[in-house]
């Protein structure tokens, strides 16, 4: 079953809500994010890593995910997360991902620029949508508890409105990742955003934007980067320590030998904080 991401886009835009996009690093991940969007009647986005994609598999991830959406009739789409390579890029687009994020924010402008320019052409073609990053977004996704979020923010540079608009126009990109105060991973502290700068440059650009780094920014903040123009909010590190953090914890007092019997605790953590931000990201009853 097909459904058109731009139009599931344009939804959340006009309706005033994002998509949460939501890796998923194995079945149980998956399962955790689709019970959430059956439960909440919401559209989500799945999205993998390249090496959350090695793992699981372009074409089992897809086959799954296309599985779930014949079922039930509910939008999910699938983002491949941070794609560095042109090559898994393409391999991710003809597997049936929807989305393809071209992550070319460590290379200089103009490559970047170039490369999005390839990947565009070429995934347009075949009616897929592409995000770019033009800045960084620092920090990785784990759980950074020593860590202030600003010594990680100070290793970006903030997106300018006047580099967004050349970057969208000239690159024709569905999607665009900036920078504005987001980052990677759970910190001692909280960040807060620009969201003054995030409405400067939805002024003078016309595409969709994407919130990076959704793990363990405030409602409030997330919100009002929702209300500026945000349609896809990328959550990934809090599901990593749900699942961690339960898994550890089971095995502490499950002696079952059946390793299906340890999960559904697990899945049931992951879930929970999918459901959380589902409803923070307004995006539950919008089927
Ligand atoms: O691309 C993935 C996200 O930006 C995840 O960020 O790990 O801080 O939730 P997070
Ligand atoms: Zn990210």
């Amino acid at each position: 079953m097909e459904f058109n991401s731009k139009q599931i886009l344009t939804k959340a835009q006009k309706g005033g809500y994002a998509i949460g996009a939501f890796n998923a690093a194995n079945w149980e991940t998956l399962k955790a994010i689709l019970n959430a969007a059956e439960k909440l009647k919401s559209p989500v986005i799945i999205e993998s890593s390249p090496g959350e994609t090695d793992y699981f598999g372009a074409e089992n991830l897809a086959c799954l995910v296309d599985n779930f959406r014949q079922r039930t009739g509910i939008p999910v789409l699938i983002n491949l997360d941070h794609a560095l390579e042109k090559k898994k890029i393409y391999h991710a687009a003809s597997h049936g991902y929807d989305l393809l994020h071209y992550d070319g924010s460590t290379k200089t402008f103009d490559t970047n620029l170039k490369n999005a320019k390839e990947v565009v052409k070429r995934l347009h073609k075949q009616g897929k949508l592409v995000e770019v990053e033009i800045n960084h977004i620092t920090g990785g996704s784990s759980l950074h508890s020593n860590e202030s979020v600003k010594s990680v923010q100070g290793l970006a540079k903030y997106t300018t409105p006047e580099e967004a608009k050349k970057f969208m126009t000239e690159s024709k990109a569905d999607i665009l990742a900036a920078f504005i105060g987001n980052v990677h991973g759970v910190y001692k502290d909280a960040p807060k955003l620009d969201i003054n700068r995030l409405k400067e440059i939805t002024k003078v650009t016309n595409c969709f934007f994407s919130l990076h780094g959704g793990s363990g920014i405030p409602g409030s903040q997330v919100k009002a980067a929702i209300k500026a123009g945000v349609v896809k909010v990328n959550v990934n590190t809090e599901l990593r320590l749900a699942f961690k953090n339960t898994l550890i914890k089971v095995l502490k007092t499950n002696k079952e030998a059946a390793v299906y019997k340890y999960m559904p605790e697990v899945i049931a953590a992951v879930q929970k904080v999918v459901e959380t931000k589902i409803k923070m990201f307004g995006s539950n009853n919008k089927i």
